[in-house]
């Protein structure tokens, strides 16, 4: 049986060191950090997601502030917000919940963000100098993927490590971040994707898989090489009408299949999750440091 790489209990130890910062600044009669999330429309998972993370806010200390969109919101007015935002001395970081309705321009709306308070790094000047090995914000899953490895000294020098999707968020920084001249990174990166033909002989050669695909159980255990890391990104809601809430939580990984082979594996979820969730709050902790407003 594989040893588990628990991203709740990291997560919680993350916190935990944030909230004792987040304590010594109050004891210096000092604001605390704040963080503005907006959410546009109605998606399920959004919602959750954006709840979760103002409840982490509070749990560390920072002061948090949701603002809601319609689903109809012209891309002006959210520019506006994101001004209002970016003026602000009252906030440190925040984040545009995606994904946006159509109307509105993505990537417009990340480069309107100013990049010192792009708690996501998600601005193309964030992940420029991701890319290019300099200090910034590093998005949040990769972030926290980063952490698991180097908590749990899992060994990457040298180490073939696939990447299975390439998004913005997840496989793309994953990629340039596995590959760099740091710990974790130093591996050798193979990124693979929805036009990669026979994924399986990438991923039966791989000392790591990350999967952030999005489709539920996909790695099965003969996709995988004796002693592999598996890190499952992927939460793909599944409609269960025995549960509660009416559905499951499903990672990429056919956890059963792969957990005897594996050396150690990321459960879903409990996983990536709330890593990511704890590296948002670390990120905004950084930007509030690093603020022209906070010595
Ligand atoms: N949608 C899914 N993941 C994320 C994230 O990390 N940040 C934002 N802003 N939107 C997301």
């Amino acid at each position: 049986m594989a040893q588990i790489l628990d991203g709740l209990a990291l997560s919680k130890q993350i916190k935990s060191e944030i909230k004792e910062e987040v304590e010594k600044i109050l004891a210096r009669k000092r604001r605390a950090p704040h963080l503005v999330a907006i959410l546009v429309g109605n998606n399920g998972a959004s919602k959750a997601y954006v709840n979760s993370k103002v409840k982490d806010c509070e749990e560390v200390g920072f002061t948090s502030s949701l603002i809601k969109f319609p689903n109809t919101v012209s891309e002006a007015e959210l520019l506006e917000k994101i001004d209002e935002l970016n003026k602000s001395k009252a906030v440190d970081g925040f984040i545009v919940q995606l994904p946006l309705p159509e109307q509105i321009d993505q990537e417009k709306i990340i480069n309107a963000i100013d990049p010192r308070k792009d708690v996501d790094g998600f601005h193309p000047e964030n992940f420029g100098k991701m890319a290019l090995e300099m200090d910034t914000f590093l998005p949040a899953t990769p972030f926290g993927i980063l952490t698991l490895l180097e908590r749990y000294n899992i060994d990457t020098k040298g180490k073939h490590c696939v990447i299975i999707g390439r998004s913005r968020i997840v496989g793309k920084p994953m990629s340039i971040l596995m590959g760099r001249k740091d710990f974790p990174g130093n591996s050798t990166v193979t990124l693979v994707h929805s036009y990669t033909q026979n994924i399986e002989e990438y991923t039966k050669h791989a000392d790591i898989v990350i999967t952030a695909l999005g489709t539920p159980d996909f790695l099965k255990g003969n996709m995988i090489k004796d002693g592999a890391i598996i890190i499952d990104v992927g939460i793909t809601r599944v409609d269960d009408s025995s549960l509660p809430k009416g559905y499951r939580l499903a990672g990429d990984v056919d956890f059963e299949s792969c957990k005897d082979k594996a050396s150690w594996i990321t459960p879903v979820p409990g996983g990536v999750g709330p890593m990511t969730r704890a590296m948002l709050m670390k990120n905004t902790i950084l930007a509030y440091k690093t603020s022209v407003y906070n010595d």
